[in-house]
């Protein structure tokens, strides 16, 4: 694997998922596989899993680690070549290109992981993934995606393993039936973790290993590309009944970016929803609000794999980084 920005860079998604389970039963096999090597990991954005996972993993993997907040402890980058047919003139807040920034970092590190979320003011900016092509144009090294406008393929390759897992420990059909749900939530967030759940699911249906459904109000819509051939259901109940996993997740309106279009209180995750289910496992990949999206007592409750989810990202980093290092 050369880099991990999305799943087209994956040839194989069942194998990376079975890698993730085989790291985290042999978590210091390859530890000589990351000697002398450094990834640098850059925020743009706030993170306690990510950020702790991926450095775990290349630790377990041997590496060194460095890691970067973007505008705290660096100059805010310019991420733009172009405005309006001209070349951009860096008179404002930015001090510092991409061009640069990347191909420095890129001497330093041999692999760079980027958190860098949407910003929800214009759309075709945020879906144009302007600063992972960036990096990945100037950097000249491997770029991991640690969760971008568009996708967070490192916490969809966990949600995959948490999947597998518990379908053999709790001896589910061999067909579960996932449920991705939209959750109540004041403020507005990206649609990144739907998008790639989406994308990391769909080829899973299409194996004929999971039945995928998807339920939100009407105007959440996910774009096109990700949905792909998933079902929608607009009913929450619906959607519900037999349902092995509950898969809850907040995101704004594509269609109308950006927006909070509704708050409804009645799309939380409640226990008398998870009746509906065939004694359903929820998942989330946290950070959760309690009691605004889903109810303490479904968090608190044996059905919630939460904490397992989380602990998985230490297992799809590491597998993640792994494929990369045997390519080195
Ligand atoms: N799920 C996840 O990516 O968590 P953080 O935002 O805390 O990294």
């Amino acid at each position: 694997m050369q880099h991990f920005i999305s799943p087209t860079d994956v040839t194989d998604i069942h194998a990376l998922i079975k890698q993730g389970l085989y790291v985290k039963a042999n978590p210091f096999e390859d530890a000589h596989l990351g000697k002398n090597k450094t990834i640098g990991l850059i925020f743009f954005n706030s993170s306690l899993r990510t950020r702790l996972s991926t450095q775990k993993a290349a630790q377990n993997l041997g590496m060194n680690v460095m890691i970067m907040n973007v505008g705290q402890d660096s100059w805010g980058l310019e991420m733009e070549e172009m405005i309006e047919g001209h070349p951009v003139i860096m008179n404002g807040d930015k001090a510092e290109h991409v061009k640069e920034a990347a191909a420095v970092i890129g001497r330093y590190c041999d692999v760079i992981g980027i958190r860098a979320f949407a910003e929800l003011k214009d759309r075709d900016k945020d879906y144009r993934e302007l600063v992972m092509s960036q990096f990945r144009k100037y950097a000249g090294v491997p770029i991991v995606n640690l969760e971008s406008a568009t996708r967070h393929p490192l916490q969809s390759l966990a949600d995959c393993i948490t999947i597998a897992e518990a379908k053999a420990a709790y001896a589910m059909l061999a067909r579960p039936k996932v449920v991705l749900t939209w959750l109540p939530h004041f403020k507005a967030l990206p649609q990144a973790v739907a998008n790639s759940f989406c994308e990391w699911m769909n080829p899973l249906a299409n194996a004929g290993e999971i039945e995928f459904v998807v339920t939100h109000p009407p105007g959440y819509e996910l774009a096109p590309e990700y949905l792909g051939n998933a079902r929608v259901e607009y009913d929450q109940e619906k959607a519900f009944e037999g349902a092995d996993f509950i898969y809850g997740k907040n995101w704004s309106s594509y269609t109308h970016y950006g927006q909070v279009l509704t708050q409804n209180p009645a799309w939380m995750v409640t226990m008398d929803k998870m009746q509906l289910t065939n004694n359903g496992k929820f998942m989330h990949c946290l950070p959760v609000r309690r009691n605004v999206k889903v109810s303490d007592d479904v968090l608190d409750s044996p059905q919630s794999l939460v904490i397992e989810q989380a602990a998985n990202r230490e297992w799809s980093a590491q597998a993640v980084l792994k494929e990369i290092l045997l390519t080195l």
